[in-house]
């Protein structure tokens, strides 16, 4: 709010060079307090006016008035503004009362849609912690979005497409037990799959029985398909159990072999814009200029491959969505792809290329090291979600046996510290497993949020607190720096969204239970004067904390 104040009211001082979307994109927030809670750099000013930066502030300074703003004091080039408390503290619960769960929306993504791929599996494998940090980083990004006004679509895309399926399907052929497939799919195809490379270095004539299979599979023959199938939705089944574990759904779930058929299309396309070269037998599109190596469109045998149907989908997803943003939410291992696609589509004169995004991560590591499939020694995300929500449950059977809906409760926390564990981190950084650090109910960690919760839940309750009759008129020293930080949560929203980087929110909410549990620590909350103008004050920290937990995907129970 007083960001716009403050961009409204310099626009007018500044006339037409500057726009009021340009301020408010430059404003400030301090490092130091003392400096002020906002702050407009005058330099970009300066030749404009053909003034110093420090006279600027000094002219402009004066003419700032609302009753938002204590004090306007020009310092070295800046405009540094104090908020005044009074008016700040009582505007701010207020705004909080009414808006509740919709406090921190916003507007700029009215009209306009994204377009999430995230998760995005690969059948008959294990769901690996990279399709973890792709799903709950694209869910926590979908959840802003929204919150940004934005319509969005999340969709699955399966990887139930490729060469490998020939060699699964010819190793199944081979030593595939349909019993052992049945009561445990992934576990059971992937030792196969794993099998068939093992014997395939001793006997490489296996390798073309594998290349049999695919074709067979290309070809719709019969046999291939239903067994494709049938590890297809029996991979599903199990990734469906995740799912529901996270508390995650999707718009759309469309695999890659979807695209199978249209991706011809594709190829034609390519060809009357003069794209496609012959390299060594296979079709590529030159990628020189752009300083990229060529993209593979068809491989010498023919077939096709996952650039080819990265280009397809997406083709498909602007006809279906017409999107104003797609975001690939994939580790950064395919950076080379995604720039190789984006290139591919703006050289086929589709005016959204550029906002085709890819969004990505680093690795999980284990000890230092990439966590792999093939090795064999991952650790199965079920059981991560399994031992931290039993890990929970211990806990709360200790500190709370009373609690109704352990379960529940024990489920919402475990899976939130697996959630918050990952979001915390600047997403492009790589992030070291470790399943203590996740479950440690103190420190840095999403149990430690949920508890803050319950807590401003537990006042409430004992204080009788009712919204409706709420007073926000509070007027107490304390309780300003947990003010002014519920306050910047709607800009602390759009700037993850803007930057794609949830963990914003995450330190947010971390600094925001801290300042709550200063307060509570240094404020007698249920005794003495102002009690219900203090439950409003912890009203609205309440208020905040599940949304800001919410938009991170993780639920918070009101007892634990
Ligand atoms: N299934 C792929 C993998 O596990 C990720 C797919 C990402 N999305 C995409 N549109 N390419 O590596």
């Amino acid at each position: 709010m007083e960001k716009h104040v403050l961009a409204l009211q310099l626009s007018h001082m500044l006339g037409e060079k500057f726009t009021r979307e340009w301020i408010y994109e430059n404003i400030e927030v301090p490092k130091q307090e003392r400096m002020g809670d906002l702050a407009f750099p005058c330099f970009k000013l300066a030749p404009a006016f053909r003034k110093s930066p420090q006279e600027i502030a000094r002219e402009l300074s004066p003419q700032l008035k609302h009753d938002l703003f204590e004090r306007v004091q020009p310092v070295s080039g800046y405009i540094n503004i104090f908020l005044n408390q009074e008016f700040t503290t009582e505007h701010t619960l207020k705004q909080i009362l009414t808006e509740r769960a919709s406090y921190g929306m916003h507007r700029f993504g009215e009209g306009k849609t994204v377009v999430i791929d995230l998760s995005a599996p690969n059948i008959a494998k294990p769901f690996s912690m990279g399709h973890l940090r792709s799903t709950v980083i694209g869910n926590a990004l979908s959840n802003l979005a929204e919150h940004c006004g934005y319509k969005t679509v999340k969709i699955n895309y399966i990887g139930d497409y490729g060469t490998q399926f020939g060699k699964l399907l010819a190793a199944y052929k081979m030593w595939g037990d349909e019993e052992s497939v049945k009561s445990n799919p992934i576990a059971e195809l992937k030792k196969i799959y794993v099998r068939f490379h093992e014997e395939a270095k001793e006997n490489p004539e296996l390798i073309e029985t594998g290349r049999g299979w695919f074709k067979k599979l290309e070809h719709q023959d019969e046999e291939a398909v239903t067994l494709w199938k049938w590890f297809k939705d029996a991979s599903l089944e199990e990734f469906d159990k995740i799912y529901e574990l996270l508390g995650i759904e999707f718009d759309l779930t469309r695999g890659e072999a979807y695209y199978n058929d249209k991706m011809k299309a594709t190829i034609d396309l390519l060809k009357r814009h003069h794209l496609l070269a012959e390299s060594e037998g296979a079709q590529v599109v030159h990628l020189d200029k752009e300083g990229l190596p060529p993209c593979l469109i068809t491989k010498s045998d023919g077939t096709t491959i996952y650039a080819t149907r990265d280009l397809t989908a997406a083709i498909d997803r602007y006809g279906s969505y017409s999107f104003d943003e797609a975001l690939y939410v994939v580790g950064h291992e395919q950076s080379l792809h995604f720039q190789q696609i984006k290139q591919v589509l703006g050289k086929l004169h589709f005016p959204w290329a550029q906002d085709v995004k890819h969004i990505s991560f680093g690795m999980m590591l284990q000890d230092g090291a990439k966590m792999s499939t093939r090795r064999g020694k991952t650790i199965l995300l079920e059981n991560v979600l399994k031992e931290a929500i039993q890990h929970a449950k211990v806990n709360i059977e200790e500190k709370n046996p009373e609690l109704e809906n352990k379960e529940e409760a024990a489920r919402q926390v475990g899976v939130g510290a697996v959630i918050f564990h990952d979001l915390k981190n600047d997403r492009r950084n790589d992030v070291e497993f470790s399943l203590s650090d996740m479950l440690t109910f103190e420190g840095n960690t999403a149990p430690y949020l949920q508890y803050a919760f319950v807590r401003a839940c537990s006042l409430l309750q004992k204080g009788a607190f009712d919204p409706y009759t709420a007073d926000p008129d509070l007027n107490d020293e304390n309780a300003w720096p947990l003010i002014k930080q519920l306050r910047v949560f709607p800009q602390i929203v759009e700037a993850a969204y803007k930057e794609y980087d949830p963990s914003k929110v995450a330190k947010y909410l971390l600094e925001l239970a801290r300042l709550f549990n200063q307060y509570y620590t240094h404020t007698k909350i249920l005794e003495g004067e102002q009690l219900q103008k203090k439950l409003t004050l912890v009203y609205g920290f309440s208020i905040v904390i599940k949304k800001g937990l919410h938009l991170l995907g993780i639920e918070a129970p009101k007892k634990m």
